[in-house]
């Protein structure tokens, strides 16, 4: 027993005590955390991400009990946890919305203005929001369409493999237009993803099928190839090609500099490496996109009010007038549906505080650290990244021609499913191999818990494989 140990531990029930801050741990778990520093989070049913050794946890059981489960969190593409700050401002949230007559101060601006602070050259204005990036660039597919951008035999340049968020949208709108998808295939030994993309742009005015609109990540939300989006944008520019950014997988890491970047469109989802909560996304628009541009839903907070409207005595007559029709100025008149939500707007305003006051060439250093040793590691175990450059905090690990027999994706599923639950290791299995993206608090001793466990089960499954081919 040791209550020298500090824990981030959130037991629902149990041995704690609020006062001294302390709790008695197990002893087996005060044994794998001796000389670990912790800090003792008490919130009950929800599991808390310790505030400064946040790769080390102690897991709840659903009575509440600790097992002494360290985790190694390698999925941070898939969702960030929540910090300290972000759930707060939930919890407080909840509490103002369960008594309605209070006062609840509206944070969107603050967000407006936070986020644009993440994209040089833009300002609070060009920024409105969706529930999610599919929902965004659904807006900007109808937008295009509306405006008779696309058409029939134009052709929209998307890449191999890229989220379905963005291709959906488009699949959709060519079925209305008949315009085509133009698919960049994955970079080669020989080929960068920037030059593929680069030659098909080049190559538009000659083409029968013209690119009108290219959507492009800064990198691949599945093995973190990076794309230069600066070049991209100028042959975008001299082959007048709109260009419309999903930067889910980059903005809070990577820089976007919307004066070399002239994108016409950058949605992000927060949940990622922006620190928030899952629902929203949030999305730059161009100034020359803030007059005719239209939100994809009918709402009254996109429209003005007009001066000397008075809602408790102006009487309203949908066929005479009185509905406010002018749009909102700027990009706010794109905003999605209804009142702003109220639970997580101030916890995505919590984790983009966050962000902004982190430095990226110090947030890239670290985690390049940590993505590189992981590549040096995996490879003699078998496992190959992807050719070209990397973005620092995502890399895929595919099965090289050693492991390409036994790891189909199937087994790599199952793996990683062994992983978490019998390591506490997590990561994802995405497009034929384990993706791995950590963020600021996953340490090079997690590396080695991931590097063991992965060439644990290796073996594992290479050995059943013999096993099953004796049987035969
Ligand atoms: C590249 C990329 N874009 C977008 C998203 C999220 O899209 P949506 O907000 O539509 O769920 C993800 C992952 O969730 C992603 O990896």
């Amino acid at each position: 027993m040791s209550r020298a140990a500090r824990s981030i531990l959130c037991p629902c029930s149990g041995d704690y005590s609020d006062d001294d801050s302390s709790w008695d741990m197990p002893a087996s778990a005060a044994e794998a955390y001796e000389g670990i520093p912790l800090v003792l989070e008490v919130s009950p049913h929800i599991a808390s991400r310790p505030t400064q050794t946040r790769s080390v946890h102690v897991r709840v059981g659903e009575r509440g009990e600790a097992s002494d489960q360290v985790i190694s969190y390698f999925n941070n593409a898939a969702k960030t946890p929540l910090s300290k700050s972000v759930q707060e401002a939930g919890e407080c949230a909840m509490r103002q919305q369960a008594n309605p007559w209070e006062a609840q101060q509206d944070e969107l601006p603050r967000v407006r203005e936070l986020y644009s602070m993440l994209l040089k050259g833009s300002s609070p204005d060009d920024i409105c929001i969706a529930p999610s990036t599919a929902f965004a660039m659904t807006m900007a597919a109808h937008n295009l369409e509306r405006l008779g951008i696309l058409q029939k035999d134009d052709s929209i340049l998307v890449l191999e493999n890229q989220y379905d968020s963005v291709i959906y949208p488009f699949q959709d709108v060519c079925q209305r237009t008949g315009a085509c998808l133009a698919v960049i295939p994955h970079p080669t030994v020989n080929q960068t993803w920037t030059c593929s993309i680069l030659d098909r742009l080049n190559a538009s005015n000659d083409s029968t099928s013209r690119i009108k609109v290219a959507i492009l990540p800064s990198l691949h939300w599945a093995n973190g190839s990076l794309l230069d989006l600066v070049s991209i944008s100028e042959a975008c520019q001299v082959h007048n090609v709109l260009l419309l950014v999903d930067a889910t997988q980059s903005l809070g890491v990577l820089e976007l500099d919307l004066t070399k970047v002239k994108a016409d469109m950058v949605a992000a989802s927060v949940h990622k490496w922006l620190l928030g909560p899952v629902g929203l996304s949030l999305v730059y628009l161009a100034p020359r996109h803030q007059t005719t541009w239209l939100p994809l839903d009918q709402h009254g907070r996109a429209r003005q009010v007009p001066p000397g409207w008075n809602a408790s005595s102006d009487m309203m007559d949908p066929i005479s007038g009185f509905y406010p029709s002018l749009f909102q100025k700027g990009a706010q008149r794109c905003d999605s549906g209804g009142k702003p939500n109220p639970i997580l707007i101030p916890m995505i305003r919590a984790g983009l505080e966050q962000v902004t006051q982190q430095s990226l060439p110090d947030i890239q250093q670290k985690l390049v650290q940590v993505t590189n040793a992981v590549v040096s590691k995996a490879q003699p175990l078998g496992f190959v990244s992807v050719p070209g450059p990397r973005g620092p905090h995502i890399v895929g690990l595919q099965p090289g021609p050693s492991l390409i027999q036994t790891l189909t994706p199937q087994v790599m599923l199952a793996m990683a499913e062994r992983l978490a639950k019998n390591k506490g290791i997590y990561v994802a299995v995405r497009c034929g191999g384990f993706r791995i993206s950590p963020y600021l608090d996953t340490t090079l001793h997690d590396v080695d818990r991931l590097i063991d466990a992965l060439a644990q089960e290796c073996l594992r499954v290479q050995e059943e494989r013999k096993n099953d081919t004796n049987q035969l």
